[in-house]
């Protein structure tokens, strides 16, 4: 199955980005080291961009609905993750907010954007989490191969431009771009 094999991916290239950003936090915290709005801005981008135009939407439109359709009992789950995928969008508003007003108003706008950021990361770990735990072992259990396959397909990006290689690739760009700006240990970038 692909589609579990590329889920997996994905959440762990977000993952990578919520550590990243929690570490930035907690570096400006400790150490008062100066904010690195450049790496800052590109992990943002890349949390509004990925999860919710990319990796989202193919879990409502294949692996939830076939989901649905073969285990109605799984219906309240899909319903609450679909929920989140919406709070989602909500939340990196909030995000993004918090670190403009951070980037233009200074120092004391920093504890609103680590508590952005704090909530932000808790909130997706939970909903990966809750997709990785309940919801994977599920569709293992009731779906089909035929299901499968359409799902794969999509997954892999034959089935809609909007989730092509071609798309994949410019969020691979993006994340070595984070990759290349961000201070070790998080990333390769400069130390300033
Ligand atoms: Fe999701
Ligand atoms: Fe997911």
């Amino acid at each position: 199955m692909d589609a579990i094999r590329i889920i997996h991916d994905e959440h762990r290239s977000l993952a990578a980005v919520l550590h990243g950003m929690l570490y930035l936090v907690r570096d400006t915290r400790l150490r008062a080291s100066a904010p690195r709005f450049d790496v800052l801005g590109a992990m943002v981008y890349y949390i509004d961009a990925f999860p919710e135009r990319f990796h989202h939407p193919k879990e409502d439109a294949y692996l939830f609905k076939f989901l649905r359709m073969r285990n109605p009992e799984a219906g309240p789950l899909v319903t609450q993750l679909e929920s989140e995928h919406r709070a989602g969008a909500e939340k990196i508003r909030v995000l993004e907010q918090a670190l403009e007003r951070y980037e233009y108003g200074g120092a004391r706008e920093f504890p609103g954007f680590a508590e952005a950021v704090q909530a932000y990361a808790a909130f997706h770990w939970d909903h990966m989490r809750t997709e990785e735990d309940k919801l994977l072992p599920l569709a293992r259990l009731h779906l089909t191969t035929a299901d499968w396959a359409e799902i794969d397909s999509a997954f892999l990006g034959h089935t809609d431009p909007l989730f092509g290689p071609a798309v994949g690739d410019e969020y691979d760009a993006l994340f070595r771009r984070i990759v290349n700006l961000a201070p070790p240990p998080i990333g390769v970038g400069p130390t300033r």
